[in-house]
């Protein structure tokens, strides 16, 4: 009998489940020598011949094309990692990669994946409590720790010497723009809005209280400086309306033609008295502006930009305090804007208008610079992972020792209570523990060091009674206190990222059919050499 679709192909069982597994541990064995400070960096090259160096694993995985879709799971892992919390990617694949050689060692011995699944879901459990119980309150007034916090995102990052800098930008940027909500915090980052320019080096990198438009001063004659301004933030064109079916207008005779041309021009010209009558004294246009318009308006001395992009209109208003209109007619001096400056400049080889010095702006902007492309590609990968770190403790202001110190001490708890749960669920939990040591022995292993030394002085340092702040220092090899040397992460990337990898590797493990539907083989072309050498033609 014949029940699925003929070319149909079908995997069960084990092999399905070993294929699988295979398939995502070949990618996280690929990043896994990315992870940490002395992590190395992967060259990617895409189909244009685009070069990107990077360490950053969402980076990584989001340019690679997988194929297999338990590969695909693991670039899904990063990319939450990545949207949720903005650093832990390559974390969270390589302990996802690790569960997963582990459970293998446990369907080899004759363990069914369900117990596997449901002591690595108790694992995770206790995991997440571990973390609770060992995470340290932060002061947000604390600058100190948040610096730390960016530096130690920013520690893999080929930023070096500016490191400092730019996570003194992102605690500023996020802290611009944390607002409270009842007793927490929200710091939204989509709205600080990134702008790389190629020049100048990294220290040339700033923070704009305010927002950059990518745009010119639309007419040569307006002027490109004004301070304390006031803008007018509209979402309506300064042209003439073009009726939307095909009209006719009949002339006979020339002064119905001026007539005509000179109701257009007092249209025209009524818009921007209207502008002007608000007191604003700048323009920011979503639409389109007419030449005549912009002679108008530059007659005023109100310099104006056109076809503004919606997101940067939203910003705009949040930065400067103002509404954006859709009618002019609704256009109050309510609705301006405000910015103590706002200036045309010339930044590498374009003209940018920087809306800046803002009283209080709720959006604000980074200007990063860097002498190469590819420098400043990093540099911004550099400062979105400081700006998520900043952000996940403003946001949940718990942190915990980095170098493989907490997944040590999770390791540690979750072995005790292992041996509590007892039956076959121990085994997987153990094994949950094992698992979560790849993070200090990868780390140990990228510097160049000797993992088992590493590992063997990692447990006994944890032995003893509050250890959980000793991690490896893989600049001198050696076992240390982790918060003291700086190394510091927040709670929020950690828990979120042996939850995905838990999660991802759960449902890989409850796969035990695989039934693909192959694709339609391509009709050989007439004439073409065909796979045999097409002797036939
Ligand atoms: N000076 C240091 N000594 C030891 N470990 C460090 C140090 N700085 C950072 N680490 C550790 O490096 C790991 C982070 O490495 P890395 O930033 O390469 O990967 P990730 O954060 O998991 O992923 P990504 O940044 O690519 O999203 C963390 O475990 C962190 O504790
Ligand atoms: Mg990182």
């Amino acid at each position: 009998m014949l029940i699925l679709k003929e070319g149909t192909a079908r995997r069960r069982g084990r092999d399905a489940r070993r294929n699988n597994i295979m398939a995502a541990r070949i990618i996280a064995e690929a990043i896994k020598t990315t992870l940490g400070p002395r992590g190395m960096d992967k060259m990617l090259i895409d189909s244009l011949g685009d070069i990107t160096i990077t360490n950053d694993g969402a980076a990584i995985l989001d340019e690679i094309d997988v194929e297999h879709p338990s590969a695909k799971m693991m670039v899904e892992v990063a990319k939450t990692q990545d949207d949720m919390v903005g650093d832990g990617t390559t974390t969270a694949v390589v302990l996802a990669g690790e569960l997963l050689r582990k459970a293998e060692e446990l369907l080899d011995q004759g363990i069914h994946p369900t117990v596997v699944v449901s002591g690595y879901r108790k694992g995770l459990e206790k995991a997440k409590e571990t973390l609770e119980k060992i995470g340290i309150d932060v002061d947000l007034e604390d600058r100190e720790t948040l610096k730390k916090v960016a530096l130690t995102s920013m520690g893999s990052k080929a930023v070096g010497v500016a490191k400092d800098h730019l996570a003194e930008i992102a605690i500023d940027a996020v802290k611009q723009i944390t607002e409270k909500r009842g007793e927490r915090n929200v710091a939204d980052i989509d709205n600080i809005q990134i702008i790389k320019k190629e020049g100048r080096s990294l220290f040339d990198t700033e923070l704009v209280r305010g927002i950059i438009v990518d745009k010119e001063v639309v007419h040569a004659g307006m002027p490109k400086r004004i301070e304390n301004a006031k803008i007018a933030l509209v979402n309506k064109a300064l042209e003439v309306e073009k009726t939307e079916f095909d009209a006719t207008i009949r002339i006979r005779d020339p002064t119905q033609m001026k007539g005509f041309l000179d109701q257009e021009t007092r249209m025209l010209k009524d818009r921007v008295e209207k502008v002007k009558k608000t007191g604003a004294n700048i323009l920011i246009c979503q639409k389109g502006i007419d030449d005549l318009a912009q002679h108008f308006l530059a007659k005023e001395g109100i310099p104006a930009v056109r076809r503004a992009k919606e997101s940067d209109m939203e910003k705009l208003a949040r930065a400067t305090g103002g509404r954006v209109v859709n009618n002019l007619d609704d256009l109050t001096p309510q609705d301006l804007g405000e910015a103590g400056l706002v200036e045309e400049r010339k930044i590498g080889e374009d003209k940018m208008v920087f809306v800046e010095k803002c009283k209080d702006p709720r959006s604000v902007t980074v200007l990063i610079r860097a002498g190469l492309e590819r420098m400043v590609d990093e540099a911004e990968r550099a400062m979105h992972d400081a700006l998520s770190v900043v952000r996940d403790v403003v946001e949940e202001p718990k942190i915990v020792a980095g170098g493989g110190a907490v997944e040590a001490a999770i390791a540690k708890v979750l072995r005790v209570y292992a041996t509590k749960v007892g039956g076959r669920e121990q085994l997987a939990i153990e094994s949950f523990a094992d698992s979560m040591e790849i993070v200090p022995k990868a780390l140990a292993e990228n510097a160049g060091l000797e993992s088992i030394d590493i590992l063997a002085a990692l447990r006994s340092a944890h032995d003893k009674p509050k250890a959980y702040l000793m991690g490896v220092d893989v600049f001198s090899g050696k076992v240390i206190d982790m918060r003291e040397s700086g190394v510091i992460e927040p709670v929020r990337v950690k828990e979120q990222a042996i939850k995905s990898a838990t999660e991802a590797v759960s449902m890989i493990l409850r796969i035990d059919d695989v039934i693909a539907a192959t694709k339609p083989k391509e009709e050989e072309k007439p004439g073409g050499l065909g796979e045999e050498g097409g002797e036939e033609f």
